[in-house]
């Protein structure tokens, strides 16, 4: 007889019920299959393929060089891992911003080809008419307010968002057309405490943030920074649970040290 024990996979409604009984949510990146696996084993309850593989995994400035196919192929890396987790896919620049019916593409794409669970977006009122078609297709859409990298050429900095009133109302203005489109879930991203706070207190769907304080539903950090494997990214609002970045140089040196002075392989470590 198989004692194989069942994983009860996390859903989006699952998230919804999280909320009401005021347990948060924890969600981190990944982009390939090794580190999801890690995270998933530890029991997250949201893995983020998100856009930032761009900076993190291709080295660009700025989330908008990656492509469709690019974010599927880490989607589908991170898929192969998964046990437990829910699995939400960035849709990247330049594959929803023209209109609804490319967003609907563009968010099959990454369903069929990735197996993924959910698609997020980033954007307000101006990306309604997208969320509402990819809904009607029945792919679960998570948003994305307050600082949204993908417009860092109109905002020209990657500073706090909202700190002023009308921002701040436009914002809480925009989480309330998200649930309303019927967003699952929503991401805010570098915004003032009390703001953050007084969104999720709006709304009835789960808010997510990273760099919004306390008051929200959930946190999301970007995986290599809370491991410390970047170590020129240091925003007041990461916290790093290991120095990756250290430990890891120190054992590459160490590997170097022992090929050079023949100390690897010894007797035991060959055949
Ligand atoms: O791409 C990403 O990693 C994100 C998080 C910062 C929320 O969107």
């Amino acid at each position: 007889m198989s004692v194989h024990k069942e994983v009860k996979k996390v859903t989006t409604h699952q998230l919804q019920e999280m909320k009401r009984r005021g347990e948060k949510i924890a969600m981190l990146t990944a982009y390939d299959y090794t580190m999801a696996k890690i995270i998933d084993h530890a029991g997250i309850d949201v893995i983020l393929v998100g856009d930032s593989a761009s900076n993190v995994m291709a080295g660009h400035e700025t989330t908008l060089p990656i492509t469709l196919d690019q974010m599927i192929y880490h989607a589908s890396s991170v898929i192969r891992a998964i046990d437990r987790a829910l699995v939400v896919v960035d849709l990247p620049f330049g594959s929803y911003q023209g209109n609804s019916k490319e967003a609907l593409t563009s968010a099959i794409k990454i369903m069929k080809e990735s197996g993924a669970h959910a698609v997020k977006l980033e954007g307000g009122r101006e990306i309604k008419d997208s969320i509402e078609r990819i809904l009607s297709a029945g792919i679960p859409v998570m948003g994305h307010l307050g600082l949204t990298p993908q417009s860092i050429y109109k905002f020209g900095t990657y500073t706090v968002r909202a700190k002023e009133e009308e921002e701040a109302q436009r914002l809480i203005n925009d989480a309330k057309i998200l649930e309303e489109s019927g967003c699952f879930a929503l991401v805010v991203e570098k915004i003032p405490a009390k703001l953050a706070a007084e969104v999720s207190n709006s709304i009835s769907i789960p808010v997510i943030g990273i760099g919004a304080g306390g008051g929200v539903d959930g946190q999301v950090l970007v995986t290599h920074d809370m491991l410390g494997m970047t170590h020129e990214f240091s925003p007041r609002f990461l916290r790093r649970y290991l120095s990756l970045y250290e430990s890891m140089t120190g054992a590459f040196q160490q590997y170097i040290k022992d090929v050079k002075s023949k100390d690897f392989p010894n007797e035991t470590e060959q055949y």
